[in-house]
């Protein structure tokens, strides 16, 4: 078992565990099940998420997320810790360590969470990196598993830039077996290297791994379509680039390319009117706000598996995860 969740290939061989856990989990919590609202297996723990950007969706869910397992979330903004000034990350880690059952990290560079990772003696989960968005890929993946029975057939597109958010998600495609076209504006593809780690993935479970510049073309006949903000957080300053995205907005004309029980993702924030219209961002076929509160729930699995991996396990005993 990988120590540190630093991007989702981290988890390659119980992924889909993972997620039948979180999907199993979600159900029995939302029914007072009593074994599930007392899984308790962060009991006395402090754990420690450090955000150098903003966030709505990651800070809540964790914050939610580690007190349903029993233990106490501290969030620490960058502005109020000596990271970044005073500190190193290494150093900081080493510190945090010795509080603290876990640690999450929201950062700019994804060198620093593997910095991070490499000093510390509890887990690190990755809130966010400029490479990789794995707590995000997650959830999509989970949320994805509960709208779609039979994977082996779905064709998931992605419609925009080659960011973090697509490395996770096509990765995590790749390890369910599902099939993953990226329409993205010339200069702007995903990281070569997460490509290599995806089709080799991918060529082991049989999928298909698609890349175009053609938005058209990566959504026909697709059952998902999925897309994120053009310009992402610590690239405010590219302003042009959002000229090399025309034609690349999901909307009405777009998704009527798809199959007919087609759904919408989107990690949130949206910028409306810009990556996607109104029109499909409020349609009933957007799962998008499901995405968000599978934030929590995925995340919770991910928690309890790399913290306490025993109660975890004991917990999927008690489910019925196949
Ligand atoms: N999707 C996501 O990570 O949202 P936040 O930036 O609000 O955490
Ligand atoms: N690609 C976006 C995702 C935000 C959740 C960003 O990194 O800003």
């Amino acid at each position: 078992m990988a120590q540190h969740l630093l991007a989702i290939d981290d988890v390659e061989e119980d992924f889909e565990k993972i997620l039948k856990w979180a999907i199993e989990f979600k159900r029995l919590w939302k029914r007072s099940d009593e074994v599930a609202q007392n899984f308790l297996p962060l009991d006395t723990l402090a754990i420690g998420s450090i955000y150098e950007k903003p966030s709505t969706r990651t800070r809540v869910s964790f914050e939610v997320g580690i007190n349903r397992l029993g233990g106490y979330p501290l969030t620490l903004l960058k502005n109020d810790i000596q990271l970044g000034k005073s500190e190193t990350v290494g150093d900081t880690s080493q510190v945090l360590s010795r509080f603290l059952g876990g640690m999450t990290y929201r950062c700019f560079s994804h060198a620093d969470v593997e910095e991070l990772a490499k000093h510390a003696d509890v887990p690190v989960l990755n809130a966010l990196s400029d490479k990789h968005h794995p707590c995000q890929a997650a959830a999509d993946l989970m949320t994805i598993m509960e709208h779609f029975d039979d994977r082996e057939h779905l064709k998931v597109a992605w419609v925009g830039d080659g960011n973090n958010v697509l490395h996770d998600l096509m990765l995590g495609c790749a390890m369910l077996g599902i099939d993953i076209y990226y329409a993205i504006p010339k200069g702007y593809e995903p990281d070569e290297e997460v490509v290599e780690r995806t089709q080799k993935i991918a060529e082991k479970n049989g999928s298909k791994v698609v890349e175009t510049n053609d938005p058209v073309e990566a959504v026909t006949d697709a059952n998902v379509v999925y897309t994120d903000v053009f310009i992402s957080m610590g690239e405010e300053h590219l302003t042009d680039k959002v000229e090399s995205f025309a034609g690349f907005q999901v909307n009405e004309e777009l998704v009527s390319n798809m199959d007919d029980d087609w759904k919408f993702m989107h990690c949130l924030p949206a910028h409306r009117g810009d990556e996607v219209t109104n029109w499909v961002m409020d349609h009933k076929n957007s799962i998008a706000f499901d995405q968000a509160e599978n934030r929590m729930w995925a995340q919770m699995s991910l928690l309890a598996y790399f913290i306490n991996e025993g109660a975890w396990d004991a917990m999927g005993e008690f489910m019925t995860l196949d």
